[in-house]
């Protein structure tokens, strides 16, 4: 049914991007006033054309999503071919400028899925003349270079993304090569995939975060003489703190001969948490290529995430990092997560920022309070900016800690009951000894409240006193005391085959006499 869902995707929104306006360095204030605007707002922009290693205008920011590749090598996420071509037709709708769409080296199946993306997906111009870069990861061997090269070469943009590393721990423990054996294979594999005929090549030095500065200094120059077009610095295991990762790429940025002809790029791993942080500060020291997957899946802890990521830039890039922008249109956000959860068996956790089911959900009653009287105070993005469209329009979710107001909003809203005084009241206070109870209140236990509260039946008896007598010999017996309309107190007895047998018995000789009077 999933895949019915996805299989012909229907946009509410049409496919042109939504850029934020770019604005210049010299444009940052000095000082930065926290006020209800950070409500994220969209303008158009055009996105600059694509030319491999330069970027026409210094504020816009590359987004390379790679959930179907390094998201794909989260334990148990992997996709079908077909499950892999949806996702990218999903990515190209979300404007991201490159899609890494596999590891064509690692079985024939993803060669065949990547090759299936950068014919289809790598070949279809949106209603804004963007298509994206379908990319190949490789290791820095022949073989996986040809594989990569044969899998994108059918897109219009290919490119070929290819690693080593360059970690004293991984050379010495996986690849067992002297710094010198990892430079000259850097290179010449740089240099291979270029004469393969291929002009867009990213170049990844892997565990970079734990690199020593000058080798990386030597290896990133190196292959940029032999024609790398793109210098991704991965933090692959995920160590580095934000200044640090910042510093790292300001270093690489002032220190690497040749740089200025190249665009930095940061691959960001999850494992202390600070993937998103870490790429913001890469971008804030001038990484111009960001690489995300959606939901944040990934080896292990997983990388950073695109939603956060972008959300970041187009809520603060504004005020804080130079007026740096994207091309992703931001509505496509929530299918994206939707589908990627779906595909991969990866639930979102509830509370995830952006995309989690609690992230535009109140409870608590300041907080619905707020949200009623204006939405800025507690939501600095609007739902409809991801694509959410919400049950009720205040996001209310009802709970122990909600307000009376909310209370009464959510019974006009959803349930057309106008409450007011004491029956308002009425209902708020067993609301609450009910939500004591439970975890959420939903719309129908509301509507039980309420029918229960206001529209009770009018009391024509009411249980007094009840007496049974059971046991092995039968005869059951009863006695019931019911209190009538007017106060008056009427006791029976009866015998039945049972205890509640006796009971009713007695109520009925009672209901029955005093119809009688
Ligand atoms: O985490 C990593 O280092 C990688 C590289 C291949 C970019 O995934």
């Amino acid at each position: 049914m999933a895949s019915l869902l996805f299989l012909n995707p229907n946009p509410l929104i049409s496919h042109r991007s939504l850029f934020l306006k770019p604005y210049s360095l010299s444009s940052i204030p000095k000082t930065i006033t926290t006020t209800f605007s950070f409500r994220a707002k969209c303008s158009l922009s055009r996105r600059p054309d694509y030319i491999p290693n330069r970027i026409s205008d210094d504020s816009f920011v590359r987004i390379f999503d790679t959930t179907l590749r390094d998201g794909e090598q989260s334990p148990g996420a992997t996709m079908t071919s077909k499950e892999k071509l949806d996702v990218a037709r999903q990515l190209a709708r979300l404007g991201v400028d490159i899609i890494e769409a596999g590891f064509p080296a690692s079985s024939r199946d993803d060669l065949e899925a990547v090759k299936m993306i950068a014919r289809e997906v790598g070949n279809t111009i949106d209603e804004d003349g963007h298509v994206p870069v379908v990319c190949g990861l490789a290791r820095c061997n022949k073989t996986d270079i040809d594989a990569a090269w044969e899998a994108v070469r059918h897109a219009k943009f290919p490119r070929i993304h290819t690693f080593i590393a360059t970690s004293e721990i991984h050379l010495q423990y996986k690849l067992r090569k002297t710094r010198e054996e990892v430079v000259t294979i850097a290179r010449d594999m740089v240099g291979y995939a270029r004469s393969l005929g291929c002009n867009d090549i990213e170049f990844s030095p892997e565990d970079a975060g734990r690199s020593d500065r000058e080798f990386l200094y030597l290896v990133l120059g190196e292959v940029i003489k032999a024609g790398a077009t793109t210098l991704n610095i991965p933090d692959t295991v995920g160590i580095t703190m934000p200044t640090e990762f910042g510093q790292l790429i300001a270093d690489i940025k002032a220190n690497t001969p040749g740089i200025e002809n190249v665009i930095i790029s940061t691959h960001c791993q999850n494992d202390l948490g600070l993937s998103t942080a870490n790429t913001l500060a890469g971008a804030y020291a001038g990484a111009r290529q960001l690489e995300v997957t959606v939901n944040g899946i990934g080896e292990r802890a997983g990388n950073a995430s695109l939603e956060e990521v972008v959300m970041a830039i187009k809520c603060r890039g504004k005020e804080l990092m130079g007026g740096l922008y994207t091309g992703i249109n931001t509505r496509h956000i929530v299918m994206a997560s939707k589908m990627v959860a779906e595909y991969t068996g990866l639930q979102v956790q509830p509370h995830k920022a952006i995309v989690g089911a609690n992230a535009f959900a109140h409870e608590s009653g300041i907080h619905q309070d707020g949200m009623l009287k204006h939405k800025g105070t507690y939501e600095i993005i609007s739902p409809e900016d991801i694509g959410l469209t919400r049950s009720n329009d205040s996001g209310i979710v009802l709970g122990k800690l909600s307000g009376r107001h909310a209370v009464r909003s959510k019974l006009l809203e959803v349930l057309g009951f106008e409450l007011d005084g004491k029956e308002l009241d009425d209902v708020f206070w067993r609301f609450k000894a009910e939500a004591e109870k439970k975890k959420h209140m939903t719309d129908a236990d509301l509507e039980a409240l309420v029918s229960d509260e206001v529209f009770q039946p009018q009391v024509v008896w009411s249980l007094g006193d009840l007496q049974v007598t059971c046991g092995t010999l039968g005869l059951s017996t009863a006695t019931v005391k019911l209190i009538g309309a007017d106060g008056a107190e009427h006791v029976e007895c009866a015998v039945g085959t049972g205890p509640v047998h006796a009971a009713y018995k007695a109520i009925d000789c009672i209901v029955q006499e005093s119809q009688l009077v």
